[in-house]
């Protein structure tokens, strides 16, 4: 193993062996995921994992039907083709051994309080809630989760795609506690053969400014 090697061994994974992952293996993940920082150390995330087959293909086809339900809508051919040519984006899941959704609880960005009392401007306000620190704690647990997985052998794709059918998602699996919202969901399992690859990065050179 070579230098952050676990960071590199991470990739988008669509397509799935029908090999199982055990239990323990899953805490593992779960237990990295739960490492992540978080802002004030709230931990404002939860994680619904599914891995019954027959569940997860329910949640396929809310996310499909959802999908058709909306293209129905759409009177603009170009965007309708473009909208329904994602869905396979969005349902690979299918073949995937584990399913894991990620949720979102409330997070207060620090000053609010503050704005509000010295009678700030909503602009002002709104954009304390532009950089969004609650949902970069989800990230960080995310992260976190797909890179334990890449180290322990696991394929895993983060997405965000299918977060149209949020709510039908949501109610379909039951998931219900007070102020969480979904914010992704990701498969996990084995990757089948040719599965870890990424498309090419931009440079350091153009997305760093170094102030020296
Ligand atoms: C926030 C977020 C949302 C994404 N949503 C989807 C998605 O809905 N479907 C999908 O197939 N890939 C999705 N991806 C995966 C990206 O396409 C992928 O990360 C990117 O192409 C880089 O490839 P790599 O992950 O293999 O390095 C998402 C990635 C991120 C970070």
């Amino acid at each position: 193993m070579g230098k952050l090697d676990f960071i590199y061994a991470r990739h988008s994974v669509r397509k799935f062996t029908d090999q199982q992952v055990p239990k323990e293996d899953l805490i593992t993940i779960l237990q990295a995921a739960a490492q992540a920082p978080s802002g004030k150390n709230l931990q404002n995330w939860h994680y619904v994992v599914i891995t019954n087959p027959e569940k997860i293909l329910g949640v396929v086809e809310v996310i499909k039907q959802k999908n058709a339900e909306l293209a129905e809508k759409i009177r603009d051919e170009k965007l309708k083709k473009k909208f329904t040519a994602t869905l396979r984006f969005q349902t690979f899941i299918k073949n995937a051994p584990v399913l894991i959704l990620v949720y979102a609880g409330p997070y207060e960005p620090t000053a609010v309080d503050v704005l509000e009392h010295i009678g700030a401007s909503s602009e002002e306000i709104h954009a304390l809630y532009k950089s969004a620190p609650g949902i970069q704690n989800i990230g960080a647990g995310i992260e976190n989760l797909m890179l334990a997985a890449a180290d322990m052998g696991y394929g895993t794709c983060w997405m965000t795609g299918p977060n149209y059918a949020a709510q039908e998602i949501t109610k379909y699996v039951g998931m219900d506690k007070e102020g969480y919202y979904f914010a992704a969901m990701t498969p996990l399992g084995v990757p089948e053969e040719g599965q870890l690859t990424s498309p090419p990065r931009k440079a350091v050179e153009e997305i760093v400014t170094f102030i020296e």
